[in-house]
């Protein structure tokens, strides 16, 4: 049988070698330390339970409109107020079955067949493939480390053409973990709005920000670059939610509207009690996510500074998510054991092996020569990991 011309050119996930190599060892009783996660390592806040099973008494268990529980697009509309001072209504406001179903609904209703889509490398190992889904091009645009990995202004100039319609920006991003100040949105935002295309603005892991750094929503920056964004967003990193699926798109009506479109047809609407429960996860107390805030830090300190001092690495230090991205090409062209590590697939899986650590190798992201690692695991976990792959690096030669 043939399939259609569309979903032969998206691709599994290139992390597939190494992914399958490490169940291999853990199907033999391999004990791993695992560095992959990309979700929080906390649990859901105790009132967001507590919710969920009130809305199941309370029998909130049908359909809710396609695009989300009124009373969730309100707790939105005030978030996105006293957060990112933005002011939306409800008709703007797209719930969805996780922000990845957001992000989909957006490209669906954006991009034409052939339009060309720009998306910075280091890039979320979804995007390229939702563009190809839409029937669109993406355009690898890569950033450099010594930018922290943030596309600038002359880069994304130098890349529209007379065919991009979108560009795809993930701030703070997977898998660098680097946040634009408001100054570098405000330079993108020149060139965004005088070359008149789109920006899907991806701030899922807007609350886990480090330093103090003043995060800022690119919507916000004034009416012009706000006609022209869809921010994405969810509960699922900041209250440590992913199996909940939920996630929203913010934008001008005439784009939601066609979002709903797309939703309508394929999903209806996102789960109910997923949806009272994000309701308290929004209007609710606060606390536990600041307390996941300051561990994430504590853990991004360490680790950054242990693995950067590691010989032959060099780590950026990130401003957010819980991703850090060394760069590994050093290690190209040397060997242990007769095995020789030519490429970060082989670096990846040179940790699994010697070390006993699984970690992300760079081309799942556009990234040759860097591979990532999440510091969404225990502090204990964390300190074995280092000590481990500095042993492990410590044997190539
Ligand atoms: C950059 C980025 N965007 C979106 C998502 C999807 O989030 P959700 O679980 O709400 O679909 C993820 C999840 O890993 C992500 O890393």
């Amino acid at each position: 049988m043939i399939m259609s011309d569309r979903i032969e050119k998206v691709e599994m996930s290139k992390t597939m070698i190494v992914a399958t190599r490490a169940m291999d060892l853990i199907k033999q009783g391999v004990e791993l330390i695992d560095l992959t996660v990309g979700e929080p390592d906390f649990p859901t806040p105790d009132n967001v339970k507590a919710a969920a099973i009130k809305a199941i008494n309370n029998n909130k268990t049908k359909y809710t409109f396609n695009e989300g529980y009124y009373e969730l697009r309100e707790a939105i509309i005030a978030k996105l107020k006293r957060d990112n001072n933005l002011e939306y209504t409800v008709k703007e406001i797209l719930v969805s079955g996780g922000a990845k179903n957001s992000i989909h609904n957006a490209l669906q209703a954006l991009v034409s067949v052939g339009d060309e889509v720009i998306i910075p490398s280091p890039y979320w190992v979804s995007y390229p493939q939702m563009v190809k889904l839409a029937d669109g091009i993406p355009v690898i645009v890569e950033t450099k480390q010594e930018d922290n990995f943030k596309i600038t202004p002359e880069i994304l100039r130098n890349s529209i053409t007379g065919k991009t319609k979108v560009l795809i920006i993930c701030n703070p991003s997977n898998p660098t973990g680097s946040a634009y100040t408001k100054e570098e949105l405000e330079a993108l935002s020149k060139v965004i709005i005088e070359k008149d295309i789109y920006v899907i603005s991806d701030e899922i892991y807007e609350k886990l920000i480090y330093d103090n750094f003043d995060f800022v929503s690119l919507a916000s920056l004034n009416n012009e670059i706000k006609k022209r964004t869809v921010t994405i967003n969810g509960v699922s990193k900041a209250f440590a939610m992913t199996g909940w699926r939920i996630g929203y798109a913010v934008g001008e009506e005439s784009i939601i509207q066609n979002m709903k479109k797309v939703q309508s047809h394929g999903t209806s609407c996102a789960c109910t009690i997923s949806q009272m429960a994000s309701v308290e996860a929004l209007n609710g107390p606060q606390d536990t996510v600041e307390k996941m805030k300051v561990e994430y830090e504590r853990r991004r300190n360490y680790l950054q500074k242990e693995i950067d001092a590691i010989e032959g690495i060099n780590c950026n230090k990130p401003e957010g998510a819980f991703y850090l991205l060394p760069n590994i090409s050093s290690y190209f062209g040397k060997s242990f054991n007769g095995k020789t590590v030519n490429n970060s697939d082989d670096f990846a899986l040179y940790l699994l092996e010697e070390a006993r650590v699984s970690t992300v190798p760079g081309t799942a992201f556009g990234a040759e020569g860097f591979i990532r690692l999440s510091y969404s695991n225990s502090m204990e976990n964390l300190e074995k990991a280092v000590a481990a792959i500095k042993e492990a690096l410590s044997k190539l030669k």
